[in-house]
C-alpha cells in the first residue's frame, strides 16, 4: 500500500508533466527534513547558516572566490549590474532571444538594453552582431547561456577586452557548464545562477546567487542585498540596496540536490540523447539540439531539451491532448516586447531570434523522468508526423 507522500508525489504512467521534482524530493525526504527540522529549532529563518554553507559549496563547485545567495536569478542580474557601476547614460549589449531578466536588470538600474540577433546553433548572442552593435556608449556586454551550452565566451572575452568593454554573464541556466575548464559565469567580471525550480539545479521556490572572483564587487552585492547594509539602519547606510536574501528552506534543499547534482547532470545528457536518437529520423522536419562550434568547447550540461519545427502550435496541441507539458522558450524576441520595442536599442535586425521565437519548443527533461517517458513523447511526436514508430 502507498503511504501519504507517495500518493502526493505519484504521476500518472501516461502524463508527462514538463517538469517534476517530485521524485528526488521523495528521494532525498530524510536528509532534507532533517536539515528543514534543525533550522526550525535554530530559529535563523533567512541568511542563516545552511545559505552561508549553500555559498561555500556553490564556490566549491564552480571554482568562484565569491558566490552571494540571494531571492532569485533576476534580483542577482541587477544586483550584479548595480555593484558594477552600470546606470543611466551606460548601453548594456545583450541577446534578443533570451528570458526577460536579461534585459529588465539593464532597465532597472537606469541603462539601456541593446538588442542583437544569436547564433541559430547556440541560440547564444552572436559575436559578429556585438561587434556591429558597439558605440560610445557602450558600457558591457551581457552573455547568455542557454538550454545546453555556452555562448561562444571566449570570443565575447576578447571583444570586450579590445573594446575596453565589461563582460557579465547571465549563466542563469549554466550550472555544470564549463568552457575550458571555466564555470559559467566566471569569465567576466562576474555572472549569476537561479535556483528557479526547473533548472538543473532547483529549489522549492525561489533563490539565486552572484559569482565573482572581484572580491570588491562581491562585497558590494552583498551590502547592497540588505538594504545597503545588516540593516540598513545599522551601522547607516551609504548605498540603496534592496532585501534579497536565500531563506534556509530553499538553501536546505539546495544543499541536498547539490550532493547529487553531478549525478542529475549525466542522467539529463542519457535522457537528452535518448531524445536525439529517438527524433533523428524526423530531421530536418524537426531539428534536435546540437553544439556550436565555439573558440573554447566544453561539454553540454542539458538543462533543457529544445527542439524547433514550423508546426510548433499544432504539436503543442498534440502533446497536450495526450497529457505531455511542453514549455515555449522564448515566445517572443525581447525587442517585440512591448516594454522594449520603442527602444532605440531595439532597432538590430534579429532575424535569428524572431525564427527560434517562432519554432522552439522544450520537451521534458528532469533526472527522475523514465526512458519509457521519453518514449512515450517521441512516439506521439512521430505519431503527430503521421508515421508511428
Ligand atoms: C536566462 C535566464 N536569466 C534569468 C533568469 C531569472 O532567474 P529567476 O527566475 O531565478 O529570477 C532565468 C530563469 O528563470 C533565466 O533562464
Amino acid at each position: 500500500m502507498l503511504s501519504g507522500s507517495e500518493r502526493l508525489f505519484m504521476t500518472s504512467n501516461r502524463s508527462v508533466p514538463f517538469y517534476s521534482g517530485a521524485a528526488s524530493v521523495r528521494r532525498q525526504w530524510t536528509e532534507l527534513s532533517g536539515l528543514i527540522r534543525q533550522s526550525a529549532a535554530r530559529g535563523t529563518f533567512v541568511s542563516g547558516p545552511l545559505a552561508i554553507e549553500l555559498e561555500e559549496r556553490v564556490k566549491q563547485y564552480t571554482g568562484a572566490r565569491n558566490a552571494i545567495a540571494c531571492g532569485n536569478g533576476t534580483d542577482a542580474l541587477s544586483l550584479m549590474l548595480q555593484a558594477a557601476g552600470v546606470g543611466p547614460g551606460d548601453e548594456v549589449i545583450v541577446p534578443a532571444y533570451t528570458f526577460f531578466a536579461t534585459a529588465s536588470c539593464v532597465a532597472h538600474v537606469g541603462a539601456e538594453p541593446v538588442f542583437v540577433d544569436v547564433d541559430p546553433t547556440s541560440y547564444a548572442i552572436d559575436p559578429e552582431a556585438v561587434r556591429s552593435a558597439i558605440g560610445p556608449r557602450t558600457k558591457a556586454i551581457m552573455a547568455v547561456h542557454l538550454f545546453h551550452q555556452m555562448a561562444d565566451i571566449a570570443v565575447l572575452r576578447d571583444i570586450a577586452e579590445q573594446h575596453g568593454l565589461e563582460l557579465f554573464e547571465d549563466s542563469a541556466e549554466a550550472i555544470g557548464m564549463r568552457a575550458a575548464g571555466r564555470h559559467a559565469g566566471l569569465w567576466g567580471r562576474a555572472g549569476v545562477l537561479s535556483f528557479f525550480p526547473t533548472k538543473t539545479l532547483g529549489a522549492l521556490g525561489d533563490a539565486g546567487m552572484v559569482l565573482t572572483d572581484d572580491d570588491e564587487l562581491a562585497e558590494r552585492v552583498s551590502r547592497l542585498r540588505t538594504a545597503g547594509g545588516t540593516t540598513g539602519h545599522w551601522p547607516g547606510s551609504l548605498t540603496v540596496g534592496t532585501h534579497s536574501v536565500c531563506d534556509e528552506i530553499q538553501a536546505a534543499v539546495l544543499l541536498t540536490r547539490l550532493n547529487v547534482l553531478d549525478q542529475d547532470i549525466n542522467r539529463r545528457a542519457e535522457l537528452a540523447a535518448h531524445y536525439t536518437r529517438r527524433l533523428a529520423a524526423l530531421s530536418p522536419v524537426v531539428a534536435t539540439p546540437v553544439m556550436a562550434q565555439s573558440k573554447e568547447p566544453g561539454a553540454p550540461v542539458w538543462y533543457v531539451y529544445l527542439i524547433e519545427t514550423d508546426h510548433r502550435a499544432e504539436l503543442i496541441r498534440y502533446l497536450t491532448d495526450h497529457q505531455v507539458g511542453t514549455e515555449i522558450y522564448y515566445p517572443r524576441p525581447l525587442t517585440e516586447q512591448p516594454c522594449f520595442r520603442d527602444l532605440a536599442g531595439a532597432r538590430h535586425p534579429v532575424p535569428v531570434a524572431k525564427a527560434a521565437a517562432k519554432r522552439a519548443v522544450g520537451l521534458p527533461l528532469y533526472p527522475d523522468l523514465t526512458d519509457e517517458q521519453v518514449d512515450r513523447v517521441c512516439d506521439l511526436i512521430h505519431a503527430f508526423h503521421g508515421g508511428a514508430r
